[in-house]
């Protein structure tokens, strides 16, 4: 398989390559932090995978369009778009800035990146398409409006894709995770509820996309939670949003 993974330096886009890093997969990885990367990519091909990288920052939308350019040259089985950042607020308005920013990596970089894509594999009839999102894309929090918003937006993307892409044998999939062990949660200055090793969320995220799960949120408790919360009076809505723990932002 040729397998494209966005974010592939680190945390989970670095534990999904090392886990399809096996001798039948060409890899294609890409980030901007090249020696990080190099060193994916190095210990990619120890356990017998091709593997080429991209050092590129995805807030370069001409950059991405031809990079897409180049890579819808040769089949694409599986491109999953995983880079992504986070900002935590503890209060205040969010700054624009931080919205432009968090909107151009969690959100339009991956537009730039999958339009000279998305031809290929309507021609192919075939082929995945995986977006890393987020569980806090079904309910905002006071400190992360800007985060649940870019991925808010991604799972519209990923729906609308879907429902365009089905009749041609492309497949869509919009994965939620909830919080598991990377640089980015290591930032965070607040209780994790259901905090998960990397390993176990890969492994997770690696079976839903063997299922082809067109929608995955996970862990099931932590998502029951937020369904329950999202489905109950507003005001109570608004006493449990205001009493959590996790409003202190990072
Ligand atoms: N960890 C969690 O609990 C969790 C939960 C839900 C969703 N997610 C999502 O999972 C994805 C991966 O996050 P992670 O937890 O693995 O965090 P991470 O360790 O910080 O990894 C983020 C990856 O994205 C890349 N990236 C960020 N900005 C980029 C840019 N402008 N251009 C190119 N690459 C960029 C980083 O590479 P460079 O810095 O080298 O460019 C890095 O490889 C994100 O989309 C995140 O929102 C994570």
């Amino acid at each position: 398989m040729r397998i494209v993974i966005t974010g592939a330096s680190s945390g989970l886009g670095e534990a999904l390559a090392l886990h399809y890093a096996v001798p039948e997969n060409r890899l294609v990885l890409i980030a901007r932090r090249e020696e990080r990367l190099e060193d994916v990519a190095r210990r990619c091909r120890v356990r017998g995978a091709g593997v080429e990288t991209v050092v590129a920052d995805v807030n370069d939308f001409e950059r991405m369009r031809s990079v897409g350019k180049t890579l819808a040259q040769q089949p694409i089985d599986r491109i999953i778009l995983n880079a992504g950042v986070s900002v935590g607020h503890s209060g205040g308005v969010t700054p624009f800035e931080d919205f432009e920013r968090l909107f151009a990596t969690n959100f339009l970089s991956v537009h730039a990146l999958l339009e000279p894509i998305i031809p290929k594999l309507i021609e192919q009839q075939s082929g995945e398409i995986v977006f890393i999102s987020s569980l806090a894309s079904l309910f905002t929090m006071p400190t992360s409006i800007a985060y649940s918003s870019s991925k808010r937006a991604l799972n519209a993307y990923a729906e609308g894709l879907h429902h365009q892409l089905c009749p041609d044998g492309v497949r869509v999939m919009t994965i939620m995770p909830g919080f598991i062990d990377s640089e980015m949660t290591q930032k965070n200055r607040f209780k994790m509820p259901f905090f998960m090793s990397t390993e176990k969320g890969i492994e997770r995220i690696a079976r839903a996309i063997s299922k082809k799960k067109v929608r995955y949120a996970f862990p099931f408790r932590f998502y029951l939670m937020i369904r329950i919360v999202s489905m109950l009076p507003q005001p109570l809505r608004d006493k449990i949003v205001h009493f959590t723990n996790f409003k202190k932002g990072s």
